[in-house]
């Protein structure tokens, strides 16, 4: 009874009920690993379900939606982008910048609503054929086939972010560019056709930070709230406010500005910003953005931009007031536990086991690098059940310069690192016959930032026969805009002399541990050792995670296959690798 009185009391006062209750503690990051720009929905028609977007850049599956009905639990239900027809200019863009850039998730009359922008990083151009901005919609965010082709939109410029107006117009508000004139715009646009209203208007040029970006519109207590981001998503990055009676503004800004940040503090969340805020069934406000495990130092942070969440308390009429983010948190209590989400994917602390069954497919948290070629990824030919075939690329995971490599396919395929501490490894049973063949796992961040440990077959260059022979070597080797040694070459056979199938350079199917271990915080060993012999593991080499935290995305573990740029075609497909045993374990996540 006393509770009741208390709750009417504070309802009264515009306190959100919650406070009746004990609060509930949790740890960040929600999402550990590369999910950035986070958008989140609570959908009190589904079942109270909250939902959340993120950004995937060039990855393919791309869109991740994640799922939660505690807030604590968060389980991958599906990818907005599943098919290549979907949207076949992801192949085509250039640099670790381009790709898919914030999504916003909306929920409006039974429809889920994603927002997003194609971006064509390449600087000559900075008009609007830089920005292809499109909607997806969907009526069931658990299933992958449920999402939509695009109806793109002209819009010059990315982060677009839809508000639905009572009468119907929607306006879409976006981020102009930041190199011409940057600000945030707004228009309308009709989601069906994609036809954009022809005053496309300046709304709010922020606070004076670097690139005023990542904008939603909230409407409460009879103001226009547009939140945005600003300083760029480095160390500087922050969130402001400004309101307006009108959606069009004018905008007066909060004046506690910026209402979130973690700039200037020696925090080991840092880059906090880029939000999003949202009302859980007790009516208490949370918002989500993105942060970097990195420490003010901003030097290792192989993870990237991962999703934080935080208490938001917003009485009537009042600016909103969000809770700063740490690594260990408290806010308003969390709705009761609850594990029955439906859904394609994994819950995001999840170990992997992938034993690649015949029927199955490839599990959804599993990621290309843009469009994959289907044909180079088969789960259990005949003859080798349990395994997935990777058919070789010409183009190696650097392709060309580090940045184009375009629709042809390089064969990767990686799930995101998602704990500080971890070990990932599969076996391989690999069968090199031409000079550049090459099959290994990589700590994959950008074309230009990756670690690798290959088997890749070479000429003995110290051997008098001509021609010299082929002989297959561990290749250990940095690619980074950090200064990396030289790549190590390391003979196989001569590695494990004990190993009948190992020593004798003319039998070349090698069968091998391949694995891939973060022993600290700073750190990767890379091993292998021959499949029956555990205890012949060898450490082939160690490699700072420094020289893989770079840019806007965060490291893939996988596997890939390469020919190292002999032309690969059905007379001459290079030789396959066939990978079984697929394992990551997470063993430990820092949060300060
Ligand atoms: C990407 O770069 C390549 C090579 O520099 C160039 O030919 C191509 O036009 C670029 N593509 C786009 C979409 O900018
Ligand atoms: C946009 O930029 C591209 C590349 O710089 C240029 O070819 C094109 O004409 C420009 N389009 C408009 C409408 O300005
Ligand atoms: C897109 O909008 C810009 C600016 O309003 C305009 O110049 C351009 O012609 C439009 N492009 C298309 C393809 O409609
Ligand atoms: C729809 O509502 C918005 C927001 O109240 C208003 O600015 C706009 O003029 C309205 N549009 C129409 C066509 O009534
Ligand atoms: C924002 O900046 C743009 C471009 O520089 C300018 O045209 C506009 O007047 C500014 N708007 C406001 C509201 O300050
Ligand atoms: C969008 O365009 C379609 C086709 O022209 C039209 O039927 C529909 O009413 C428009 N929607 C809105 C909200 O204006
Ligand atoms: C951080 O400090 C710098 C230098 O004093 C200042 O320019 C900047 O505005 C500060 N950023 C925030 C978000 O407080
Ligand atoms: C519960 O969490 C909210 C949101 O962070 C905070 O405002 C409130 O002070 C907390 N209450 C207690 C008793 O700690
Ligand atoms: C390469 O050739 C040299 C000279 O014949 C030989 O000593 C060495 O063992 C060979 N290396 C490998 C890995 O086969
Ligand atoms: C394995 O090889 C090493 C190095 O040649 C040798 O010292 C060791 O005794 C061998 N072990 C077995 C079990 O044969
Ligand atoms: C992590 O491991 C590497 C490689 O063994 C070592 O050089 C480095 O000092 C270790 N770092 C810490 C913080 O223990
Ligand atoms: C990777 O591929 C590029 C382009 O095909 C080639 O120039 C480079 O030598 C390859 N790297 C290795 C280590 O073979």
């Amino acid at each position: 009874m006393l509770m009741t009185l208390f709750g009417h009391w504070a309802l009264a006062l515009g306190i959100p009920l919650a406070v009746n209750a004990a609060n509930s503690t949790y740890s960040n990051p929600i999402f550990p690993g590369f999910f950035p720009d986070p958008s989140c929905i609570s959908v009190p028609e589904w079942d109270n379900t909250f939902f959340c977007a993120s950004s995937s850049f060039s990855v393919f599956p791309g869109i991740p939606i994640h799922a939660s009905k505690d807030l604590a639990n968060w389980r991958l239900v599906s990818n907005v982008l599943s098919r290549p027809e979907q949207l076949p200019d992801l192949a085509i863009t250039n640099k670790s910048t381009s790709g898919i850039w914030a999504s916003t998730i909306r929920y409006h009359e039974g429809i889920f609503f994603i927002m997003t922008t194609l971006v064509f990083d390449d600087q000559a151009q900075t008009n609007f054929s830089r920005w292809d901005n499109m909607i997806f919609q969907s009526t069931n965010p658990f299933e992958s086939s449920s999402w939509s082709d695009p109806v793109h939109f002209n819009f010059t410029g990315y982060d677009t972010s839809p508000y639905w107006a009572d009468n119907g117009t929607v306006y879409v508000t976006g981020s102009h560019p930041w190199e011409v004139t940057p600000g945030i715009t707004q228009t309308t646009v009709n989601l069906t056709t994609g036809a954009v209203g022809s005053d496309l208007r300046y709304i709010w040029n922020g606070t004076g930070g670097e690139a005023p970006e990542g904008p939603h519109i909230y409407n409460k207590d009879g103001w226009y709230y547009l939140m945005i981001a600003e300083g760029g998503t480095g160390l500087n990055h922050m969130e402001t406010l400004a309101r307006s009676k009108t959606i069009g503004g004018p905008y007066m800004p909060d004046p506690a500005n910026p209402i979130i940040t973690n700039a200037n503090t020696t925090q080991y969340f840092q880059t906090v910003g880029h939000a999003d805020l949202f009302q859980d069934p007790s009516r208490s406000w949370w918002g989500v953005c993105l942060s970097t495990r990195s420490g003010p130092e901003f030097l290792v942070y192989p993870m990237g931009r991962e999703t934080v969440m935080f208490p938001v308390t917003w009485q009537t009429g009042d600016w909103p007031i969000l809770q700063p983010v740490r690594g260990q948190m408290s806010g308003w209590q969390m709705p009761t536990t609850n594990l029955s989400i439906a859904g394609e994917g994994p819950f995001t602390d999840a170990a992997d086991h992938i034993t690649f069954p015949p029927n199955s497919s490839l599990p959804i948290h599993l990621v290309h690098w843009r469009i994959p070629i289907n044909a180079s990824y088969t789960i259990s030919p005949p003859g080798y059940a349990n395994t997935l075939r990777l058919s070789p690329s010409r183009l190696n995971l650097t392709a060309y310069d580090g940045n184009y490599a375009g629709p042809e396919g390089q064969t990767f395929v990686g799930r995101r690192q998602t704990d500080t501490l971890f070990t990932y490894s599969v076996n391989m049973q690999f069968t090199p016959q031409t000079e550049g063949d090459e099959a290994g796992v990589s700590v994959f961040l950008t074309q230009n930032h990756h670690i690798d440990l290959g088997v890749v077959l070479l000429a003995n260059t110290t051997s008098s026969s001509s021609p010299q022979p082929l002989v297959p070597y561990f290749r250990f080797s940095a690619t980074s805009y950090l200064t990396v040694p030289p790549p190590l070459l390391v003979p196989v056979h001569a590695s494990y002399p004990n190993y009948t199938s190992l020593s004798n350079t003319s039998v070349t199917t090698l069968n091998l541990y391949l694995e891939i271990k973060a022993i600290n915080l700073t750190h990767y060993a890379f091993s292998a050792g021959p499949i029956e012999s555990m205890s012949d593991l060898l450490t082939i080499g160690t490699a700072p995670a420094a020289d893989v935290s770079f840019g806007f995305t965060g490291t893939l573990l996988g596997v890939y296959g390469t020919t190292n740029g002999r032309i690969v075609n059905s007379s001459s497909p290079g030789a396959p690798a066939y990978i079984s045993d697929w394992k990551y374990t997470p063993q430990g996540r820092f949060i300060s």
